[in-house]
């Protein structure tokens, strides 16, 4: 067994990078490395950037800063930084924190013990940003801390879409499906191991196995997953509309493991707008798809995203977006103000909107998503529901929590003995983003 060590691993951004972070750890764990949460502590800090906004991209910069200091106190400390930004800028990260040992991108993550090894024996940096064919990482099975109960596995990587304001297909390379028995097999050594729900995850997993030549697609892998003894419940994210077929519809009523919820990302109810954003769908076609999902399934959570202020969104663009959601009415769902990307096509369109009326729409728009999540909510108060217990509350540790199928969040006092186990609760108190139940 190689000498203790630490690791501090720092992650912003979506679930994919979530779950890169896990691999990283479980890659860097036989290397002799234990995760702390003290960065002081830490031989090897990493962070695993997003740039797909703004936002996303400052709070990484912001991290980075704070990393100068660690590198002062402990000359030795190896820092590293992995995910989209560093796949954008590659070497010029260097110019902008000079006491980087390492930047690798989205595809090399299995390279990083070599890489470490190396920065440690020669004592120079290190730039990987090489997009490979078949991407390696995919394959690194993470089993999650001793008592959880969910885990993500990666099905799919890149994305071929190309959505004019979006910079995943640049950073995350086309689109490739992982072989399905390797899917299975590392689903079934999951459940083994105690995981009970799986989330697949993948940018747009309806178009699962396209890449493959053995005819695979995403309701196939359901079912088989489905079969996987130990697995109760399978949950999947994200959805692109375009892709959403009537196949996949009918494995709400046909897989009884299928998780009431899908995330299906609109972005704007404006025909114009999604025009421009080459979606590939119109508002009618998104509404006859979730009358579709609500037919099969009715009481299915859907969840979307949106963008607020995209170039040259009118004030009666915004309405339709308002509109759409009042016809929708969603769960939940995240909204974002419009980030320029370098390098995506959006470059080309002109109309760009004031942030002062980007803020001003954003406000509107959440605030009608708070109501709805709140009414939706309080309809569920005096019902009950089934509950995959997944352990103590964040809120107080005093309570446990878990899910429904339609992914709310619900804390109640219960015994952390049945975590893992899927309990019946009665909802008591509805809140806009979680719920409060008692178990009967
Ligand atoms: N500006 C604002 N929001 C964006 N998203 C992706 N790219 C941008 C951008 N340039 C949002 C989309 C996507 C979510 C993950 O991030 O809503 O679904
Ligand atoms: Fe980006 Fe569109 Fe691909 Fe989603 S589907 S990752 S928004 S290009």
């Amino acid at each position: 067994m190689p000498d203790q060590k630490y690791l501090y691993i720092k992650t912003f951004g979506c679930q994919m990078n979530v779950h890169d972070s896990e691999q990283i750890e479980e890659l860097l764990k036989k290397e002799g490395y234990q995760k702390t949460d003290d960065a002081k502590r830490a031989d090897l800090v990493i962070t695993n950037t997003c740039s797909i906004r703004e936002k996303a991209e400052h709070k990484a910069y912001s991290m980075l800063g704070r990393f100068r200091h660690l590198k002062e106190l402990n000359p030795e400390l190896i820092i590293g930084v992995g995910g989209c930004l560093a796949q954008q800028l590659g070497r010029n990260l260097f110019k902008k924190a000079p006491y980087l040992d390492l930047v690798f991108g989205t595809h090399n993550i299995h390279l990083l013990p070599e890489m470490i090894q190396q920065i440690k024996s020669n004592k120079n940096r290190i730039v990987e940003t090489l997009f490979h064919e078949s991407v390696k990482s995919l394959g690194i099975r993470t089993l999650p801390d001793n008592g959880c109960v969910s885990s993500y596995v990666t099905i799919m990587q890149g994305c071929n879409n190309f959505c004019s304001y979006c910079v995943v297909p640049y950073l995350r390379g086309r689109e490739e499906s992982r072989e399905s028995n390797d899917i299975i097999d590392e689903i079934t050594f999951l459940a083994d191991h105690g995981v009970r729900e799986v989330t697949l995850l993948g940018q747009n997993v309806n178009s699962y196995g396209e890449t493959l030549p053995d005819g695979s697609n995403f309701p196939a892998l359901l079912k088989r997953i489905s079969d996987i003894k130990g697995i109760e419940r399978i949950r999947f994210t994200t959805s692109h509309p375009k892709d959403l077929s009537d196949d996949l519809i009918r494995c709400y009523d046909t897989i009884n493991k299928l998780c009431k919820h899908i995330h299906l990302p609109v972005q704007s109810g404006s025909d114009y707008i999604l025009k421009r954003m080459n979606r590939r769908y119109t508002s009618e076609d998104y509404i006859k798809k979730v009358k579709k999902l609500r037919e099969i399934c009715p009481n299915v959570s859907i969840t979307s995203d949106i963008i607020v202020g995209f170039p040259g969104e009118s004030d009666n663009d915004f309405q339709k977006t308002i509109d759409l959601m009042e016809k929708v009415r969603f769960d939940n769902a995240f909204s974002f103000k419009f980030s320029f990307r370098e390098g995506t096509s959006v470059e080309k369109l002109n109309g760009n909107i004031e942030d002062s009326v980007k803020s001003k729409r954003l406000s509107m728009l959440q605030s009608l998503q708070e109501k709805h999540s709140m009414e939706i909510n309080k309809n569920l108060e005096g019902s009950v529901a089934n509950i995959l217990v997944e352990g103590f509350s964040k809120n107080d540790q005093a309570d446990i929590m878990g899910r429904t199928s339609t992914n709310k969040i619900v804390n109640f006092t219960g015994d952390i003995g049945t975590v893992g186990k899927i309990v019946p609760v009665k909802i008591i108190k509805a809140c806009t983003h979680s719920l409060r139940g008692k178990m009967i």
